[in-house]
């Protein structure tokens, strides 16, 4: 049986991505960190189906033993510290994560499984302020928070081990990608969940920062299959992946109140407070690498994403 080991499997993207390795019949190994309490919500339905393992992308050992132990055909590395507003308030800790964990991880796939196929979870936030309409894998990185920036060094760090230890590493560029999983600090979810609070008579108002900024947001799941088609390849290339339409913020939240037959206006504060540091106007992915070489296309449309995440979200609120 083929392995596959991720870290970050508690997260959205390791929940869909080992539900699909599991699909396709693979053996499915996720790290997980210690904690109190371990956050395993997104698992449920196939805890009994992976292994798990302890371990974190600060301790070396710990990734050089599960590898070792393991011996992964492919390797995912999906943890980090992702949330962009927090990594302004801890930066250290989102450089130590996002970006030396990523180096600490390649140094125990070097150590230990030299041959395995890695996957390193880059982000359109690398772009920032690209200065282009539309981003594909040619155009310059110009970060715009603490976030950006470790996610730049973790990318360059898995083209240089490509170069230069002859590895097989690929940088996924993946552009925003939500769900019903989404952690609820992100807009999309902070929207989706304020959405059926307020139908449900729990929570009056949504405060949000800038709703002018655009995004180019898919469905997790679509994402998370390029993942694995980029490492099924015999060559290893890096990959934008994108729906190539940008919506703002403002177009989300109407969509999502419009879902519970809500009027946006009544419910939505601009709050000064919640505007960041640095933001990034507009982001939009250019895909056609991806659709030529892994023949991957997102299924699901963005009325479609905002749907099925209020629709989760009324679920969950009328429990
Ligand atoms: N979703 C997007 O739109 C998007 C776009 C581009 C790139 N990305 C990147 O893609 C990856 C997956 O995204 P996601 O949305 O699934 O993120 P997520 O839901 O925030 O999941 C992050 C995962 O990282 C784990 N983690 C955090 N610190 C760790 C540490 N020190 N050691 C080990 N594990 C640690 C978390 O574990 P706990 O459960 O214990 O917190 C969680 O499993 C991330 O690297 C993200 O930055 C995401």
């Amino acid at each position: 049986m083929r392995t596959a080991f991720i870290t970050g499997i508690t997260g959205q993207d390791g929940s869909f991505l080992a539900e699909q390795l599991l699909a396709r019949g693979w053996r499915v190994v996720g790290l997980v960190r210690r904690s109190a309490s371990r956050n395993l919500w997104r698992l449920s339905s196939i805890l009994e189906q992976v292994d798990l393992v302890d371990g974190d992308l600060l301790d070396l050992g710990s990734l050089i033993d599960a590898l070792r132990e393991y011996q992964p055909e492919h390797v995912y590395n999906l943890a980090a510290q992702s949330f962009v507003a927090t990594s302004w308030r801890q930066p250290l800790l989102t450089g130590d994560v996002t970006a030396l964990g990523a180096a600490r991880l390649l140094e125990a796939v070097r150590i230990a499984c030299p041959a395995a196929k890695v996957y390193q979870a880059g982000s359109s936030e690398m772009f920032g302020l690209s200065g282009t309409g539309i981003q594909d894998e040619t155009t310059p990185f110009h970060p715009r928070s603490p976030y950006g920036v470790s996610k730049v060094y973790a990318h360059h760090l898995a083209v240089n081990y490509r170069e230069s230890h002859n590895m097989f590493v690929v940088g996924g560029i993946l552009f925003n990608h939500e769900s019903e999983r989404r952690g609820v600090e992100f807009v999309t979810r902070k929207i989706s969940q304020a959405v059926a609070r307020i139908a449900a008579g729990k929570q009056q108002e949504l405060h949000l920062g800038d709703t002018t900024v655009r995004r180019d947001w898919g469905f997790a799941g679509d994402y998370t299959r390029a993942m694995y088609l980029m490492l099924e390849r015999d060559t290893p290339e890096d990959f934008v992946i994108a729906t190539g339409e940008s919506w703002s913020v403002q177009c989300f939240a109407e969509r999502a109140f419009a879902v519970a037959n809500l009027e946006v206006s009544n419910h939505l504060q601009h709050d000064p407070k919640l505007l960041r540091p640095a933001e990034i106007p507009s982001l939009c992915g250019d895909a056609a690498r991806a659709r030529q070489a892994l023949d991957w296309a997102p299924d699901c449309s963005f009325d479609r994403l905002v749907e099925r995440m209020v629709e989760a979200d009324l679920e969950r609120e009328s429990r």
